[in-house]
């Protein structure tokens, strides 16, 4: 619900928050603040907008000294006048400045929420779950309007920002910076939570306390990265996965990014998420807008794993589109840790065959597929199948995997090209490449220039014909390098900045068009792993390549961390072989699938060089997943123990808990990662389950109230005849 009175006080109410501006001196619009849920404002409260302004700021309004730019919590800040902190906009305007001196104008409300052109962004499906304030600020000096949206889901605590900048000049202006949400909070008393790796290392969970000066996170690699997650969580000292407030903040975008919280000389916090104004500048011509991506902020009092939950729930059904949105997601075995390139038809079929055998339901034919794809280094961008591998093509390998009685699917990698290959000897100026300089390689590939129609329209009209060309209901994207030599032969010098924002926007126009051509098709994003692991991918693919480490305890840091923000249902995790592909580590069978079991769920090994036992194990793996996977897939997650608590030094264990939406079935699952003899025990309190009600262990039989499995908790020992890994599925007594 959004109020406005006439004092022009601005109060967004979500379920438990508010997240109140007011205008002061001027015109200028100020942050009030962003707490648990008030329904009226006196003003008496608030933070100070002037506090030690003589001694660092000038001020608008000088006699009365009521307002210090340098102190006020802005709502949008500027730079060039006497605010010195980092700001949300910057803009080259006709006299050679950067200074804009922005007013608050007119603001518009209305029911629901309007789609963002050509960009992903959450969604209403009926226009009475959210309320949208759009607020005009307006420059003193150019007609320029920054435009502020604001929306607000009344059911959920979720507050979704973008920001417009229209040009109602009679010149071209140049958006240096814009930002997609500012928030300046009136103390420094957070940890500041972001998710940070490496290629098979991603999304591990760290927590900093904030400090004067900056702290920020960022993509300077065109894509959302492996390094560092779009996502940030400020978490208030003293709060828990339990208790407390904690503001989330994630950015709906595939490309460079900055988060940054800035602590200025009062303990004052400056948040900013946005476009990461590195190598971006955007030319406006006159009557032309600018419309930046969306940021999802979500506001919890009750601790991490509510705000977790907020992010899945929004996600799953506001975010995700399409067929597969809400439907149990198949069981996969993908080819490539089984064969890599080293593979043809009677091979794959024997794969496929065991996988039946193991209940296994769909199978995903992997890198090489394609004519001199004999290796990493050569012929993408050749999307013609490789007979010598694969006899009568695509047709014919996915009619025979359909025989065997699976589901077929297919990987493709569109947006590159290797300097060895067709598309590059008739098309060079299609990659991205800076002009009379030498273009890096990485893994032997240059990345195609996304920012072209003609490129664009190339890629389309390809994987059309490659999807058409046999029975494919699942494609795995991916995507192998980050982008370098960042420069576009179709586009004029002063516009070449524009060209990693067209590359991201040519992504979504491509992947729009395809998922609506094919909307029978399960689409899976990959990159190199889990390098693009967004909600803006999230938005055209229902499903995330987690990351190239199988590894269950690598997997298990990846998964906690990744499920702080993400659901799920889009978490794609498999089971591999050992010793592990990436740490030569070996776990158990058991372990491997309990952590897998996490997401969507899948294998990625050589089933042919399994024995028989193995084989009998995955086929109750499968069979138990078919069992609970509406659960897992589309359940509330609660974490139990997670990597990242302290008390897990001497025995780490990680322990999730999945409860469905009717409370009616929950599973728990505890992860040995690594084990000790005579190992301390363990109480683990669960969370969730209907209070009243009884609840059996269908393992055991064992009944158990709500109140002893929540209040007394499950005591935990680790043993070695667990195999690291250990479950229980409860099930609601009538
Ligand atoms: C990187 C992906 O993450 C892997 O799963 C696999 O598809 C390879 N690329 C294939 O080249």
């Amino acid at each position: 619900m959004i109020t406005v009175n006439d004092n022009k006080v601005f109060i967004l109410n979500t379920k438990s928050s508010s997240y109140v501006m007011s205008l002061v001196a001027n015109n200028y619009l100020v942050h009030e603040g962003w707490f648990s849920r008030i329904d009226s404002w006196s003003g008496n409260c608030g933070p100070s907008k002037t506090d030690r302004a003589l001694l660092y700021a000038s001020t608008p309004d000088l006699d009365k000294r009521n307002l210090s730019l340098d102190m006020a919590p802005i709502e949008f800040s500027t730079s060039g006048l006497s605010d010195m902190r980092y700001s949300a906009i910057e803009i080259d305007l006709p006299d050679g400045t950067t200074t804009l001196d922005l007013r608050y104008k007119t603001h518009r409300i209305y029911k629901g929420k309007k789609s963002i052109p050509s960009l992903p962004a959450t969604y209403v499906l009926n226009d009475d779950e959210a309320d949208t304030i759009e607020i005009d600020l307006v420059d003193t000096k150019y007609d320029i309007t920054v435009t502020l949206f604001y929306t607000v889901w009344e059911k959920r605590d979720v507050i979704c920002r973008h920001t417009k900048v229209h040009n109602g000049e009679n010149t071209e202006i140049c958006i240096k910076k814009l930002m997609s949400t500012s928030v300046d909070f009136a103390s420094a008393e957070y940890s500041m939570l972001q998710l940070s790796g490496a290629w098979a290392r991603e999304r591990n969970a760290y927590f900093r306390h904030l400090v004067p000066g900056t702290q920020a996170i960022e993509s300077l690699r065109g894509t959302s990265s492996h390094q560092q997650n779009p996502f940030v969580a400020l978490v208030n000292d003293g709060a828990t996965e339990d208790f407390g407030e904690v503001f989330g903040f994630n950015f709906v975008y595939s490309g460079n990014f900055i988060a940054r919280a800035d602590v200025d000389f009062c303990n004052n916090t400056r948040f900013l998420m946005g476009i990461n104004p590195y190598n971006f500048g955007w030319n406006l011509s006159t009557g032309e807008d600018f419309y930046s991506p969306e940021v999802v902020m979500v506001y919890s009092n009750k601790g991490l794993g509510d705000m977790s939950r907020t992010f899945h729930d929004l996600y799953r059904e506001r975010l995700c589109r399409g067929k597969y949105q809400f439907k149990e997601r198949p069981i996969v075995i993908n080819n490539w840790e089984a064969t890599y390139f080293d593979f043809d038809s009677e091979k794959l079929l024997a794969l496929a065959n065991k996988a039946k055998e193991c209940g296994i339901e769909l199978f995903v034919l992997d890198d090489g597929w394609f004519i001199n794809r004999k290796d990493d280094k050569r012929a993408l961008g050749d999307w013609i199948v490789d007979e010598k591998k694969l006899t009568g093509g695509l047709k014919k390998i996915s009619e025979d995997i359909n025989k065997v009685g699976l589901k077929f699917g297919l990987w493709v990698e569109p947006e590159m090209v290797s300097p060895e290959s067709n598309l590059f000897k008739e098309h060079s100026d299609w990659a991205l490449q800076i002009e009379g300089r030498e273009p890096g390689l990485a893994r032997t590939q240059l990345v195609l220039d996304l920012s072209r129609q003609d490129v664009q329209n190339w890629i389309f009209n390809t994987l059309k014909g490659v999807f058409s060309s046999g029975l494919i209901s699942y494609v795995k994207w991916d995507f192998n390098r980050c982008l370098a030599d960042v420069s576009s032969a179709k586009l004029p010098a002063k516009q070449q900045k524009e060209v990693l924002h067209r590359y991201v926007l040519g992504l979504y126009s491509i992947l729009e068009r395809i998922t609506a051509e094919f909307p029978d098709i399960l689409f899976e994003s990959c990159a190199s792993g889990g390098a693009r692991f967004d909600p803006g991918m999230m938005y055209y693919m229902p499903q995330t390549w987690t990351s190239d480490n199988t590894d269950a305890f690598s997997r298990a840091l990846i998964q906690a961390g990744t499920g702080l923000v993400y659901p799920s249902s889009v978490m794609s995790c498999h089971v591999s072989a050992v010793p592990n592909h990436q740490t030569g580590r070996i776990t158990s069978l058991k372990q491997r699938a309990c952590t897998a079991m996490a997401g969507t769920f899948g294998y990625e090994l050589d089933l042919t060089k399994l024995c028989q036992q193995e084989l009998s194990e995955i086929k109750e793996q499968t069979d138990f997943y078919k069992s609970i996977r509406h659960l897992v897939q589309y359940g509330d997650v609660y974490r139990l123990i997670s990597p990242w608590n302290r008390n897990v030094e001497t025995e780490k264990i990680c322990s999730w808990q999945v409860v469905s939406k009717d409370k009616n079935k929950a599973l728990v699952t505890v992860v040995w990662l690594y084990a000790e003899a005579f190992a301390p025990k363990r109480i683990l309190r669960l969370k969730g389950l209907d209070e009243k009600a009884f609840y059996k262990d269908l393992f055991t039989g064992e009944i158990y109230s709500a109140q002893e499995l929540m209040n007394a908790g499950l005591v935990i020992t680790g043993d070695s005849k667990y195999q690291g890994a250990l479950q229980f599925l409860f099930e609601k007594q009538n």
